[in-house]
């Protein structure tokens, strides 16, 4: 089943001689329960990608569809509750909120929205996190692993139909980065999540089961692995 379709979509950045044209005209279709991992060179549109996917840029030109819903359609506010609803962004640099403890920076997207918390879910999401001796503690008492444990919290807290990880494990060592990517393999089956990551790690590539290499702002190859 097709949960997100990307139709001739372009992002350019600046005016004149500054112009950058990120992405070029990008076509895709993309199934539930799907985990893709997006390769590709330092600049090539990966991230830029992403975020349009995400909903957190508008593209130049093109249409994003999630459930054959036209997300850039939808009015400024109705975007940013379908986005808090139905994706979950996990980034590089972690971008917890430092004055909250691990619990808080998890439960904040629930919150958000106003929604009753489901205690068994986050006791659960806890666990399998493995943050609960860490529940009350601040992101500065945290290891690396553990703070983007975290991240993957504050991302699942409101069970999204895609999670969308920009080099999540880009700032761990190996140890880290393979215990985050089982982590989120484990989550997205269980909880039937749609999994885009961008990596520049070929064995994490290599897990996902199909690869998207972008070069220049176009799909240069998107392959079934
Ligand atoms: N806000 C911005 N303003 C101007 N140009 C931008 C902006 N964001 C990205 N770009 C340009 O768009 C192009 C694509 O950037 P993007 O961040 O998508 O690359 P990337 O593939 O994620 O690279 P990396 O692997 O280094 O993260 C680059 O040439 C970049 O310089
Ligand atoms: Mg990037």
């Amino acid at each position: 089943m097709e949960l997100l379709r990307v139709e001739n979509l372009s992002k350019s950045y600046g005016k004149g001689e500054a112009k950058v044209d990120a992405l070029k005209n990008i076509n895709l279709s993309i199934k539930k329960g799907e985990f893709i991992a997006i390769v590709g060179p330092s600049g090539s549109g990966k991230s830029t990608l992403l975020h349009l996917l995400g909903g957190v840029d508008k593209p130049t030109s093109g249409n994003v569809f999630i459930n054959d819903i036209n997300i850039y359609d939808l009015k400024e506010k109705d975007l940013a509750i379908f986005r808090r609803r139905n994706i979950g962004l996990i980034y590089q640099f972690y971008n917890l909120i430092p004055v909250l403890t691990v619990k808080e920076n998890i439960l904040l997207p629930a919150e958000l929205d106003n929604r009753e918390i489901d205690k068994e879910y986050l006791e659960d999401l806890l666990k399998t996190l493995d943050l609960k001796e860490r529940e009350n503690h601040l992101p500065s008492e945290l290891s690396g692993g553990q703070q983007q444990r975290t991240s993957i919290g504050r991302a699942l807290i409101n069970r999204p139909s895609i999670v969308l990880a920009d080099e999540p494990t880009g700032n761990l060592d190996s140890k880290n980065s393979k215990e985050i990517v089982e982590l989120l393999k484990v989550s997205v089956k269980k909880y039937n999540q749609t999994l885009i990551m961008i990596t520049h790690d070929t064995n994490i590539a290599l897990q996902a089961d199909r690869v998207i290499t972008i070069e220049d702002g176009i799909i240069k190859s998107d392959e079934v692995i």
